[in-house]
């Protein structure tokens, strides 16, 4: 059997003709739905990682697709630089970033040998790529090398992970898959299934030891559940009224983490839907 390398071939097939794929995960307002929240929420927990320590404000978005995270950095000043190794996901983020008038550059290449020189970037960063990967190695390695001294790694992982607080949604989705049967089928139909691996931080953290990163951190995060008729990539939405009402309550529930004095975005890992690792070079 081959190695799973990212299975950017089955991700490009995901990232064309689906209507999920067409709109940022960014906004500038408030957010309108669960995962323009979850993306809202990751900008505010990267800021509080990096801790306006960020030198010359470059950053590299490694398996970017349509770039949701990096159009906060970008709104934000920040001299962006988004990578894909599929081509229709570095069109969907050409075509997102041009609609809310951002800029940045965007790069068609491989993680496993980026196309910059050594310590090109203050920040480098991925969301949901490492997963996909059974060796990783070589993504840590190759994200470190590109990394300024001091410069900042940050890694957002989504294994799989059955035992996390989706489990105890699960009854919903399966209560919306019933009740919404041809908006699921229509959500799956002709979706490509990608490698995910279950690994928890530890592995990671050898591997970025390993690369050369110091100060390594890592914690579990997003501890919401994703509701909705399919939570597959690429994830799908519910009807409008719905999404606000559960970005309402999803609210309300942060706000109560955030009483009790630390990061609501931040949990025990394995709880939440992902982990966060992060260090500097
Ligand atoms: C789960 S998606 C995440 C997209 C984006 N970061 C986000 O926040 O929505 C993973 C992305 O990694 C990309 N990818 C997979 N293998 C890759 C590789 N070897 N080099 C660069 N990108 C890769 C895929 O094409 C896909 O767009």
């Amino acid at each position: 059997m081959t190695e799973h390398k990212g299975d950017g071939a089955a991700f490009d097939k995901n990232w064309k003709d689906r209507p999920e794929t067409s709109y940022l995960h960014w906004t500038r307002g408030e957010p309108e739905n669960q995962i323009q929240l979850a993306f809202r929420q990751h900008w505010l927990t990267f800021n509080e990682l990096l801790a306006n320590q960020v030198g010359e404000k470059r950053c590299l978005e490694v398996g970017c697709g349509r770039g949701s995270l990096s159009a906060y950095f970008a709104d934000d000043g920040w001299n962006c630089t988004l990578l894909d190794i599929s081509e229709t996901a570095i069109k969907r983020a050409k075509q997102a970033f041009e609609k809310a008038d951002l800029k940045a550059n965007f790069d068609i290449g491989d993680c496993l040998d980026l196309p910059y020189p050594d310590g090109s970037f203050d920040l480098v960063f991925s969301i949901g790529l490492l997963e996909h990967f059974e060796d990783f190695n070589l993504v840590i390695s190759e994200q470190t090398r590109v990394l300024d001294e001091g410069g900042m790694f940050i890694g957002y992982v989504v294994p799989h992970l059955p035992d996390c607080i989706q489990k105890d949604y699960e009854w919903v989705n399966q209560l919306l898959k019933a009740i919404m049967p041809e908006e699921s089928a229509q959500a799956i139909s002709g979706k490509t299934e990608v490698y995910r691996s279950d690994a928890l931080s530890p592995p990671y953290i050898k591997s970025m030891k390993d690369a050369g990163l110091k100060k390594i951190k890592a914690a579990g995060a997003y501890p919401l559940p994703m509701v909705s008729h399919s939570i597959d990539f690429p994830f799908s939405l519910l009807p409008e009224v719905a999404e606000r009402t559960l970005v309402h309550h999803f609210k309300d529930i942060l706000g109560k983490r955030a009483a009790e004095g630390s990061n609501p975005w931040l949990c025990e890992e394995g709880e939440g839907q992902a982990f966060l690792l992060w260090g500097r070079k």
